[in-house]
């Protein structure tokens, strides 16, 4: 029987998830489907417990669902419960659901193929809400020299940094020093605005990374960095394919996808 898998969320129409996800099913010949699943406000649970009552498999999980999934699975993976959020959900074989967060480790795949020096780098993370939340506990795995949280509000950067040992917080004011490695995960670049981070911060660093991607143009963030001559200087479309792929080998424990041929066809 076809397996059903598929992505909640509200609004859904726009999400690439169902072209990402037929694209591998393809490639590593599983039979299943995909579909997008529009989650009514305030009906998570009914929602999905109706597609896993129904067959369903496993699903992903976007804005604004994510942490409804937190609550809904009956285990969590670490990266789960680091992020606090969730991304996916596989219905297990004695019919319990395991929770688990897949964007920050498909960030960290990204940042590896890329070559993003990681390992005895200094880090800043831009932002201090849930998207950096979820990439922290990968990034410091990779056992960077330093990791800075800059965050508009202060206390929400001391609060994620706090999580971590040697992790440390501030706000844009004080942001000082010198970092190799840029991440932007706060929301500005959908309102096309910048974070207020000096030009010699951007001039200091060799790679930038924005969690945010436009098709077929850059972020304000992208071409904030190109500008100041950031050498490498990459969107987060890599991270979004990377996550999907995360996600479907959890699936389909036997499926294995090759991560530049999967950007090749997708991009
Ligand atoms: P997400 O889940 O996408 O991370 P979020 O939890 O709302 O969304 O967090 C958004 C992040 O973008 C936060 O770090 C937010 O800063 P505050 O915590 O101070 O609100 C940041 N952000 C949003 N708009 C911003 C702006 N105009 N300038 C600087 N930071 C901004």
């Amino acid at each position: 029987m076809t397996d059903r898998y598929a992505v909640f969320g509200n609004p859904i129409a726009h999400s690439l998830s169902p072209q990402i996800h037929s694209y591998f099913a393809t490639q590593t010949k599983q039979d299943l489907v995909y579909d997008r699943v529009l989650v009514p406000e305030g009906e998570f649970k009914a929602t999905a417990d109706k597609f896993f009552a129904d067959g369903g498999c496993g699903c992903n999980v976007t804005v604004p669902c994510k942490l409804d999934a937190y609550s809904y699975a009956d285990t969590l993976t670490e990266y789960a419960k680091a992020a606090g959020a969730v991304n996916t959900l596989k219905k297990l074989p004695d019919g319990s659901v395991l929770g688990d967060n897949t964007d920050g480790r498909g960030l960290v795949l990204d940042l590896l193929r890329t070559n993003c020096p990681l390992k005895g780098s200094r880090i800043l993370i831009v932002g201090a809400g849930g998207a950096a939340r979820g990439i922290l506990k990968p990034i410091v795995e990779q056992l960077p020299q330093s990791v800075t949280i800059v965050n508009r509000t202060l206390a929400k950067a001391k609060d994620l940094a706090s999580l971590y040992e040697g992790v440390e917080a501030t706000d844009y004011s004080n942001l000082d020093g010198y970092f190799d490695v840029i991440i932007n995960a706060t929301s500005t670049s959908l309102e096309g605005k910048l974070p207020a981070i000096s030009d010699s911060i951007y001039k200091n660093a060799s790679y930038a990374y924005d969690l945010m991607y436009r098709k077929n143009e850059n972020t304000v963030f992208v071409q904030k960095a190109l500008d100041c001559g950031v050498k490498q200087v990459y969107d987060g479309f890599g991270m979004l394919v990377g996550q999907a792929i995360l996600s479907f080998e959890l699936w389909r424990e036997n499926a294995h996808l090759n991560f530049n041929e999967c950007l090749e066809y997708l991009k």
